[in-house]
């Protein structure tokens, strides 16, 4: 059975990615049918099987949907490695957008922002948003910016609204170097024309205030959503009202 499974023609060479602190996934470099392959391994001890299928959810809809994405060679069980696993044809070229915190040239890194919120717009358009906006989640490969990491991608039937996308984009911003914050308003109007959408100086204010927070969201390294005081107090009705049912019945 285990010869006549696909994923017996896969070659591991070697882990470029260990997620080792939260033991949840494993990121391979290999081969299958001797082609170029980038493995994502799913390894958590209780939840693998739902990571997996999620993450092969998303990623049936972003392809369905026309965004682009490395092909899935082969999604399911692979008996070598006892995991439930992705096969991505591996994307040769520049690489991911990690070298925007590092490349020394102003305008290069601003060129860089903008490809990357092109890209979210598209997705945006499409009712996909990326939750994980490391710049390690997009690639680009002979001129053309790749979506990666289907994992927490949060998928709709329509395209998203406003709000939503500007979260996500101040999301993204927030994980460019702190400079990004000075061509927010230059960001933010690539983005909305993008959407076909005006920015006028309410949604400019809302980008700006979104940023904010989650700079102050991520240097709290509270592990939590920080939802601010109207989520507090939405949290302590719904807890109010379950102490008061309980205390009823
Ligand atoms: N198809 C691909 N072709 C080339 N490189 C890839 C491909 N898929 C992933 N990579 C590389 O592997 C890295 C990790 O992949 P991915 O983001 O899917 O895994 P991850 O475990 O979720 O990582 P992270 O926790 O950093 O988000 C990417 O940043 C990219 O450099
Ligand atoms: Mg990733």
């Amino acid at each position: 059975m285990t010869a006549n499974c696909p994923a017996a023609n896969l070659v591991i060479d070697a882990p470029i990615k260990t997620n080792k602190d939260r033991g949840t996934r494993v990121v391979y470099r290999g081969r299958y049918y001797g082609r170029p392959v980038i493995v994502k391994a799913y390894s958590h001890p209780f939840k693998r099987r739902i990571d997996w299928f999620l993450c092969h959810y998303h990623g049936r809809v972003l392809r369905r949907r026309g965004v682009p994405a490395p092909d899935i060679h082969y999604s399911g069980y692979a008996p070598s490695l006892k995991r439930y696993v992705i096969i991505y044809e591996h994307l040769a070229g520049d690489g991911d957008f990690y070298w925007i915190r590092t490349e020394p040239e102003r305008s290069r890194r601003l060129v860089g922002y903008m490809k990357l919120v092109r890209l979210l717009a598209v997705m945006h358009g499409k009712g996909i948003a990326q939750k994980d906006t490391t710049p390690g989640n997009f690639l680009e490969s002979d001129g053309t910016i790749y979506a990666l990491d289907e994992d927490r991608m949060d998928v709709r039937p329509w395209p998203r609204g406003k709000r939503a996308s500007l979260d996500n984009l101040a999301s993204l911003i927030t994980q460019f170097p702190p400079e990004a914050r000075d061509d927010t308003d230059r960001i933010g109007e690539v983005y909305m024309k993008e959407r076909g959408w005006d920015m006028d100086d309410r949604w400019r204010q809302y980008l700006a205030r979104r940023i904010d927070k989650f700079r102050a969201w991520r240097s709290n390294k509270r592990g939590f959503y920080y939802t601010g005081y109207r989520g507090a107090l939405v949290m302590a009705a719904i807890g109010l009202a379950f102490i008061g049912l309980w205390l009823l019945v």
